[in-house]
């Protein structure tokens, strides 16, 4: 069993968050306090972005990755993670693991099961500038029972979390925090980036673009040193139009392609997808 709300900071004061009852207080002179919500997130977004509710991916996008993600297509991405995890930090089974940009927490989840000796000894935190995100990752870390993993509403360039606590801060399809990555990890601890490789969903860009170009790849922090890298590459079969949209959704191309590339797209019965994804350890 994890550890509850561990290593998080007031995003005011900077000083670390203790659980009281259903709180979170700082120990700052104003004890600073944040409510856990009935869903089970806290909201540690730094004050005056609380409310914004365009923070982060909106609820429409959040809610077709939900039900994508929760089809299985994408369990590859989190179980190669989830080993990466492992190996980059072999030496110590008991693993704080930082999933930074975690959406609604499909992998955050998955990677807690699958990290070796996971369900036992390792716990998390998931991190989203949307608070929607942030409950669906609790809802659904409380319907699978997985007590180890939190999810915070919170900015992942200014983390609410105190130097050198974790052992990997994980980036899946996200912005990726370098300097706050280097700022959280333990020393020996490992940040692993995963995103879109050179054919990434290649045959629904083609569906799009008719000609799409390859993917150029994305700028890896400064600071770090590569560790290791791997592809992971596999196709999926999209058997309806629902997959294909919600699939469709959750990319950057759903709101800047052609009308007439989108119309194509949606009018696919099925369709088989190349999923190709760039694995980068990164150790400081
Ligand atoms: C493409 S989604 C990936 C979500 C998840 N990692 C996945 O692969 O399913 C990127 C996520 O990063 C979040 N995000 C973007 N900027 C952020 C920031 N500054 N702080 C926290 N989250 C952020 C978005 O809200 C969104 O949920």
């Amino acid at each position: 069993m994890g550890e509850t709300f561990a290593h998080l900071i007031c995003p005011i004061c900077g000083t670390l968050l203790t659980k009281e009852g259903a709180s979170l207080y700082c120990r700052g002179a104003r004890r600073h306090c944040y409510d856990i919500s009935a869903a089970g997130y806290v909201n540690l977004l730094p004050p005056g972005k609380k409310n914004n509710a365009r923070a982060g991916d909106d609820k429409e996008m959040l809610r077709c990755r939900s039900r994508f993600l929760s089809g299985g297509w994408y369990d590859p991405i989190s179980e190669t993670a989830a080993r990466l995890g492992g190996e980059a930090t072999d030496k110590d089974p008991k693993k704080f693991f930082v999933d930074a940009g975690c959406g609604e927490g499909y992998h955050t989840c998955n990677i807690a099961r699958n990290l070796p000796d996971g369900s036992a000894s390792c716990f998390g935190i998931g991190i989203d500038a949307a608070k929607s995100g942030a409950a669906a990752g609790a809802k659904l870390a409380r319907a699978a029972g997985i007590d180890g993993v939190q999810f915070i509403a919170g900015n992942i360039f200014a983390m609410p979390l105190e130097d050198q606590c974790a052992d990997l801060v994980y980036s899946i399809f996200a912005p990726i925090p370098g300097v706050e990555a280097a700022r959280i990890l333990k020393p020996g601890g490992a940040l692993i980036v995963a995103c879109a490789g050179r054919e990434h969903l290649w045959e629904l860009r083609c569906q799009l673009y008719g000609r799409p170009r390859v993917g150029e790849g994305v700028q890896m922090p400064a600071g770090f040193a590569v560790a290791h890298k791997e592809t992971l590459s596999y196709a999926i079969h999209l058997p309806h139009q629902d997959a294909i949209r919600c699939l469709f959704a959750m990319t950057p191309f759903y709101y800047r392609c052609p009308s007439e590339g989108r119309q194509r797209l949606l009018a696919c019965e099925s369709l088989t997808v190349k999923v190709e994804v760039d694995f980068t350890v990164l150790t400081l």
